[in-house]
């Protein structure tokens, strides 16, 4: 039972800029790894890329030493969903889609995001169910607005993902608070109805990832306890973005425009804290 609301932390500017450098160090690893993504890499040379840039930056990373997780991105290929351990016996191949998750940490504060990358041709039917997993992620993200309530989130992503086509909406995973840690208050459901939850306000960062699937929507964790795949072997996309809500609008702290472009295609304005930095 659950009576109390729970807190959510609410940064200062200064703490959002911080968690803009790390987002910032988040969006140039994933593009440093979208672009080597091709038939014969593996999961671990990625890892590696993304240490790489954690060095050259001077930030650590989220996910290394996590309830003991040994790698610093989550490398999930095809009917792997989420938290794919990265390994140099896995070897990409034409055709595949992997979903590669990556944060980092610059002075103590967060930065989440994932993208979910085609390796060379991909069937259309996948890179259609990408597509929609990320115009979903964008539609909640356009609705993180100061005023709106949480579950106007989830309820963008849910109809979002139904407008596009019978993907399964994996549940019990989702977004969740951010900053000073990784994971925080409160968590983010990919689907349910509008107006429900804590109301959003200025300072407030939150991570929305939504993860779709070709078929069901259950999904089974492998013995080695992390690595997530469906249940019925269908193929799977993870996008994910952290954003901050100001009083003047969004700030979608791990995109490299600040969400400027996709934002702007759904009718809401940058927080004019972005623009100026
Ligand atoms: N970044 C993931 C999320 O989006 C969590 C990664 S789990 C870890 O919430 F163990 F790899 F860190
Ligand atoms: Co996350």
């Amino acid at each position: 039972m659950r009576n109390l609301p729970e807190r959510i932390e609410l940064k200062t500017p200064d703490q959002i800029a911080l968690m803009r450098a790390a987002g910032l160090v988040v969006a140039r690893a994933l593009a440093a790894m979208r672009a080597a993504a091709a038939p014969g890499v593996s999961t671990a040379d990625l890892d590696a890329i993304a240490r790489d840039v954690l060095r050259e930056a001077g930030a650590t990373s989220s996910f290394l030493g996590y309830h003991g997780y040994p790698a610093v991105i989550c490398a999930s290929v095809n009917d792997r969903v989420v938290h794919g351990i990265p390994s140099a016996g896995e070897k990409l191949a034409d055709g595949d889609l992997i979903s590669i998750d990556f944060g980092a940490i610059v002075d103590g504060w967060h930065g989440d995001s994932a993208i979910s990358v085609p390796v060379g041709a991909v069937a259309p039917d996948v890179a259609a169910m990408s597509a929609a997993c990320e115009a979903s992620m964008w539609d909640g993200l356009a609705a993180a607005r100061s005023g709106a309530r949480l579950s106007d989130i989830s309820h963008a992503i849910e109809s979002s993902v139904r407008r596009a086509g019978p993907y399964g909406i994996v549940p019990n995973y989702g977004g969740h608070g951010i900053g000073s840690e990784m994971h925080m208050a409160p968590h983010i459901l990919n689907y349910g109805r509008a107006g429900k939850g804590p109301r959003l306000t200025p300072g407030m960062a939150l991570a929305i990832e939504p993860m779709l699937t070709l078929g069901q929507r259950a999904t089974r964790e492998l013995d080695d306890g992390w690595t997530v795949v469906t249940a019925d072997g269908s193929w799977a996309a993870h996008w994910e973005h952290t954003v901050a809500i100001l009083d003047d609008g969004p700030w979608v702290l791990t995109a490299a425009d600040g969400g400027r472009s996709e934002l702007a295609k759904r009718g809401v304005t940058l927080s004019a804290a972005a623009v100026a930095a």
